[in-house]
C-alpha cells in the first residue's frame, strides 16, 4: 500500500553500526526520493543505527531474536502496523526464513560486501585480500530464500590495490554501498 506522496513505506532491518541506514535516511530526506523509511528494526539492543533513527525521529525498534519464528511473528506485525511495502536490510545479521519471505510477499533488498556470486557470507573483504583478487565491490540484490543469492538489482567494483589491507578494502567498498543502495531502491522501484 502507498501513502498518498507515492513514496513506498520503507523498513530498515540493521544489527549494528548502521552506515547503511544514515545513507537511506539521507536519500530518504531527498525531494525525489522514492521511499519514506517509516521504520527501523534492531536485533540489537545496542546498535549505533538505532541513535541515528531516533536522531532522525523515525519510529524504531528493537526485537530480540530468541528464536527466528517468535522474531519473524514480531516483525511481521510491526511490518502491517507500519503499511510497510519495501524492507531494505542494512547489514542485518541475521537469516529470513522462507516462510517470511513469502508472507511479507513485497520486496527485500539486501547490501552485500562483495561482488556476487563470489564471497557469499562473512568476511569477504578478507578472503578477497586472502585470493589477491584484483577487484572487489558491493551488491544489492533481492532477497530469497538462499543466501545471498537473489536477483541482482545493482553491483559496482572497486580496484584492489597491492597495499590494500582488509580494513583499507572495507572502507573503500563501504564508500560505495553508501552509494549504490539509494540507486539500486531507484532502479527498483522505477523497473515495474
Ligand atoms: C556492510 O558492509 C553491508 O554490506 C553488510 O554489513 C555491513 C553493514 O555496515 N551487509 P553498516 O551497519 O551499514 O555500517
Amino acid at each position: 500500500m502507498e501513502k498518498s506522496s507515492g513514496k513506498k513505506n520503507t523498513a530498515v532491518l540493521i544489527s549494528g553500526r548502521g552506515s547503511n541506514l544514515r545513507s537511506l535516511i539521507k536519500y530518504s530526506k531527498t525531494k525525489k526520493s522514492l521511499i519514506k523509511i517509516v521504520l527501523v528494526v534492531s536485533d540489537n539492543f545496542s546498535a549505533k543505527g538505532l541513535d541515528y533513527a531516533n536522531k532522525s525521529k523515525i519510529n524504531n525498534s528493537f526485537i530480540q531474536y530468541s528464536n527466528r519464528k517468535i522474531f519473524e511473528d514480531r516483525l511481521l506485525k510491526l511490518l502491517k502496523k507500519n503499511n510497510v511495502d519495501l524492507i531494505c536490510l542494512a547489514g542485518f545479521m541475521k537469516i529470513l526464513s522462507g516462510s517470511f519471505i513469502k508472507k511479507f510477499c513485497k520486496p527485500i533488498l539486501n547490501i552485500h560486501p562483495s561482488l556476487l556470486p563470489k564471497y557469499k557470507g562473512l568476511n569477504t573483504h578478507n578472503r578477497a585480500v586472502q585470493n589477491k583478487d584484483k577487484f572487489s565491490g558491493a551488491t544489492v540484490h533481492i532477497v530469497n530464500e538462499k543466501l545471498d543469492s537473489g536477483r541482482i538489482i545493482l553491483q559496482k567494483k572497486v580496484k584492489i590495490l597491492r597495499s590494500d589491507t582488509v580494513r583499507s578494502l572495507e572502507k573503500k567498498v563501504l564508500k560505495i554501498e553508501h552509494k549504490i543502495y539509494p540507486k539500486a531502491i531507484i532502479r527498483l522501484l522505477t523497473s515495474f
